[in-house]
């Protein structure tokens, strides 16, 4: 196992510490991390600075509150139930509409309104929730995903995350929701992330739990060489959320709806790391690329073309050696891949 990290390190592939020292504690001051910690919180600011997020429909946070719960449910279209400071994907619970009795889940299976009930208080009593702390649960607009992601897809919304170092976007991968991940795109609960290039937001290579995946594990369908549209607005849009939260190191996750374009889904203070693995790149050498640019005072759309510049220069605008294999394990494929890059 530590022969592994040494490895993967050597490879410019950064760990949990590094990332918590050099970025989250330096560049994330503690008493802004609230704003990305409280999706509601970040739903507010988003709001005030005209970012798209999908629409609140309300918040339950008291007993009292629960009163509210019935009307906020009656969507013909569902919505989604997720806890304010929860992460992971954990608690959410993605509606799709309503049944003669209860609901239909994106998975297909029917909930009732006691197991709804039951779901909100336990948000509300920290059940999910980052500390422990009680919570508040969010009811929002449910996405529906942009045609192009529909070959891809299983039963849910993917994601696009963006890693963003000093307002300028780093990093990107799409993530799909998988049969194993019960509608939710989150890595941790099986579902697939594809390294996707700053430069034209197209997806290179697949992986699934740290293993390539070429095709998509329920559909069958090649991921990679699909073009995410409207990039450039989502990497504006990632950009513009160093603005609204002084946070220098985040994680924005972006959902394409259908009609309504780029929604800002959430902010992380301390993103994950497998981005790296989705991306078959260590982070390290890029990440010391933009913290060397000079981007104070620069519009969001300018650090974009910059980042565009940068990665397209480290990057041969992301093309990627060698061809990814299925099932292999992501360890040799990143030495491979680094290897190449490098040279
Ligand atoms: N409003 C929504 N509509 C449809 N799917 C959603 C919505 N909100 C969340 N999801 C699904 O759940 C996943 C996780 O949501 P997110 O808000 O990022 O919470 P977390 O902090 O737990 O990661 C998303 O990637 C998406 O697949
Ligand atoms: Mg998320």
């Amino acid at each position: 196992m530590i022969s592994t990290w040494r490895k993967l390190r050597e490879k410019g592939v950064i760990g949990i510490n590094e990332r918590n020292v050099m970025f989250v504690s330096a560049k994330n001051p503690r008493r802004f991390m609230r704003r990305v910690d409280d999706k509601v919180e970040t739903k507010r600011l988003a709001d005030i600075a005209g970012i798209p997020n999908p629409e609140l429909y309300g918040v339950i946070e008291t007993a009292r509150d629960m009163k509210a719960l019935p009307a906020l449910l009656a969507k013909p279209d569902g919505c989604v139930i997720k806890p304010a400071c929860g992460s992971q994907g954990k608690g959410i619970i993605v509606i799709d509409g309503p049944l003669r009795e209860g609901w239909r889940l994106s998975s297909g299976k029917r909930i009732t309104r006691d197991a709804i009930n039951h779901h909100v208080n336990n948000i509300r009593s920290g059940m999910y929730s980052l500390g422990g702390q009680t919570d508040k649960a969010v009811i929002e607009y449910r996405v529906k995903f942009d045609p192009v992601f529909g070959r891809i897809s299983f039963k849910g919304v993917p994601d696009i995350r963006v890693i963003v170092l000093n307002g300028v976007p780093a990093f990107a991968m799409l993530r799909l929701p998988t049969a194993e991940s019960d509608g939710k795109a989150n890595l941790h609960r099986g579902g697939v992330g594809v390294g996707v290039s700053i430069v034209d937001g197209t997806t290179r290579c697949g992986m699934q739990f740290d293993r390539q995946v070429v095709v998509h594990p329920d559909t069958g369908e090649t991921l990679t060489g699909i073009t995410v549209p409207h990039w450039d607005d989502i990497l504006v849009m990632a950009a513009r959320s160093y603005d609204v939260t002084g946070l220098g190191y985040i994680g924005v996750d972006v959902v394409l709806d259908e009609k309504r374009g780029p929604l800002l889904l959430e902010l992380n203070g301390r993103p994950g790391l497998s981005i790296q693995i989705a991306n078959q790149r260590g982070l390290r050498r890029h990440l010391a690329a933009i913290s060397a640019l000079d981007v104070a005072g620069a519009s969001p759309e300018s650090r974009v073309r910059l980042a565009q510049k940068v990665y397209g220069e480290s990057y041969e605008g992301g093309a990627l050696a060698p061809a990814p294999v299925s099932g292999k394990p992501v360890l040799d494929v990143l030495e491979g891949g680094l290897a190449s890059a490098a040279a």
